[in-house]
């Protein structure tokens, strides 16, 4: 485990931002399209209930909206950003009678946050984009996984990873990044997770369903771009985003849980 990275000072000073926190807390009114499709893609694998883990949850919103979408788990959130982000997401958690517990702490020290721990489902939303090591991140996301890794994330079909770090100067001189968006080679990390025990490796594009449209105020803003046949690209700032949906199972298929019921074997320790 010494051998993990930790955050750097400067994304910690940069997630844990005050101006970070209307990004968050925004998402609670109305989910992303991209929860929607998720919480879809999430569907149609065979999970069914127990615990779930959302990784870089943010304020929990997307816990909020999942508890709602995907019925059946107890949920649990990390985020570096608990301060400020967690005495907002908790009332608004409460609110809506959500027992969830947000754990403030760096993702890719899991394993020491939460000892011991498995879970059904593992969420990494928006997160393994916009780290410096996505490798250790991703170990980490598979060790506290007895079921399925869903990510939603930057891929390309190309066997190649790209390291972006962008500046925005359109932001306030102390919170200008640099912010990753670094996409990665699909192949190598299909590879990784079956080096660490995947089973299952299911992968789609996600390809929004509605105009955002073209921002005012040039940054890192996100809007869309229709093609002739009706498609929208997405765009932040001057950079395509290919997202991706991915689903690693990472436990047994339905038909071993079965027959390990049959035998008397706990395949959960
Ligand atoms: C782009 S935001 C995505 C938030 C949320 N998952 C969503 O879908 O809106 C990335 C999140 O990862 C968190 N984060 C970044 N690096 C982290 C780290 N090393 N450990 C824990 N959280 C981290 C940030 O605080 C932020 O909430």
């Amino acid at each position: 485990m010494d051998n993990y990275p930790r955050i750097d000072v400067t994304q910690t000073r940069i997630w844990k931002d005050e101006d970070r926190v209307a990004y968050h807390m925004r998402q609670f009114d109305e989910a992303y399209r991209s929860s929607v499709h998720l919480a879809r893609f999430i569907r149609r694998l065979p999970v069914g209930g127990g615990e779930a883990l959302d990784v870089g949850c943010g304020a929990g919103a997307n816990i909020y909206h999942f508890s709602r979408l995907l019925p059946g788990y107890r949920w649990t959130g990390v985020d570096i950003a608990g301060d400020p982000l967690f005495a907002l997401g908790r009332a608004k958690l409460k609110a809506a009678s959500i027992d969830a517990t947000l754990v403030e702490g760096d993702f890719y020290r899991l394993t020491e946050l939460l000892p011991g721990q498995q879970f059904d489902l593992v969420l990494s939303v928006q997160t393994l984009s916009v780290v410096a090591d996505h490798e250790a991140a991703l170990e980490q996301l598979l060790a506290v996984t007895r079921g399925w890794l869903v990510i939603s994330s930057l891929f390309s079909d190309v066997d190649v990873d790209v390291r972006v770090e962008a500046t925005d100067y359109a932001r306030p001189a102390n919170s200008q990044g640099p912010f990753f968006y670094n996409v990665y080679s699909l192949a190598r990390v299909r590879h990784l997770c079956e080096r660490h025990g995947c089973r299952d490796f299911v992968a789609e594009d996600f390809e929004i369903d509605v105009d955002l449209p073209r921002p005012t105020v040039y940054g890192l803003t996100t809007y869309t771009e229709r093609l002739a046949d009706g498609r929208r690209l997405q765009f932040t700032g001057p950079l395509f985003q290919p997202w991706k949906f991915v689903a690693v199972r990472v436990g047994p298929n339905e038909a071993e849980q079965g027959e390990a019921r049959m035998q008397g074997v706990d395949h959960d320790g």
